[in-house]
């Protein structure tokens, strides 16, 4: 699977590094409140099964299944709840959690669905947010890494479901990503 990256951004070790930081952050942030983490799937199971276990306070975990890409490198636009009833987050402190802000329009939609629901405050944290223009304007407030307009892949974040379980994160060749389309 290394083998199919064109070069690796962030190892192992420097994400767990910055996971520490961000989770110190959310963990001050959130002291005296109990906090409910969103998370957003599958993107951010690795990335939130990692960053969950590094805050030490009261907090309730859920899910939320959507898809936007349909197996391809680009985004539609179109963003499809998986599940019919949302998450109960009337009231609570909601920290929306996912794998790469591209776009915008998942976490813009989620975020506004989720807003319909009445809980107290919501928060953004990603893994990744690209460096470019979005589509919608979403603002994460915890992000881990900052990168260019790139294709990766790795720690959660797959190429046509795939990749997933790669330890690190990497940009794709993309010679890999034209000839599948
Ligand atoms: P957005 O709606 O364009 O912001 O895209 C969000 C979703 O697209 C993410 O949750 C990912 O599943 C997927 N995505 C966007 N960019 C990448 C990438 O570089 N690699 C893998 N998945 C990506
Ligand atoms: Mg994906």
């Amino acid at each position: 699977m290394q083998a199919d990256l064109e070069r690796i951004l962030f190892d192992e070790a420097t994400i767990l590094r910055r996971l520490d930081e961000i989770a110190a952050q959310i963990s001050n942030d959130y002291r005296d409140r109990e906090l409910t983490v969103i998370a957003v799937l599958n993107g951010s199971l690795v990335f939130m099964s990692d960053l969950m276990r590094r805050i030490p306070l009261p907090l309730r975990l859920d899910c939320l299944s959507v898809a936007s890409y349909h197996g391809r490198a680009e985004t539609t636009g179109e963003v499809i709840f998986k599940q019919v009833a949302l998450p109960d987050v009337v009231d609570r402190h909601v920290l929306i959690l996912d794998d790469i802000l591209d776009s915008g329009h998942t976490l813009a939609a989620i975020r506004e669905k989720l807003e319909t629901a009445k809980p107290r405050s919501i928060r953004v944290c990603v893994l990744l947010q690209k460096k470019k223009e979005r589509a919608r304007p979403v603002d994460a407030d915890y992000v881990g890494f900052e990168i260019e307009d790139e294709f990766v892949v790795g720690y959660g974040l797959d190429f046509m479901e795939r990749y997933r379980n790669l330890p690190c994160i990497g940009v794709l060749r993309k010679e890999l990503i034209t000839q599948s389309n």
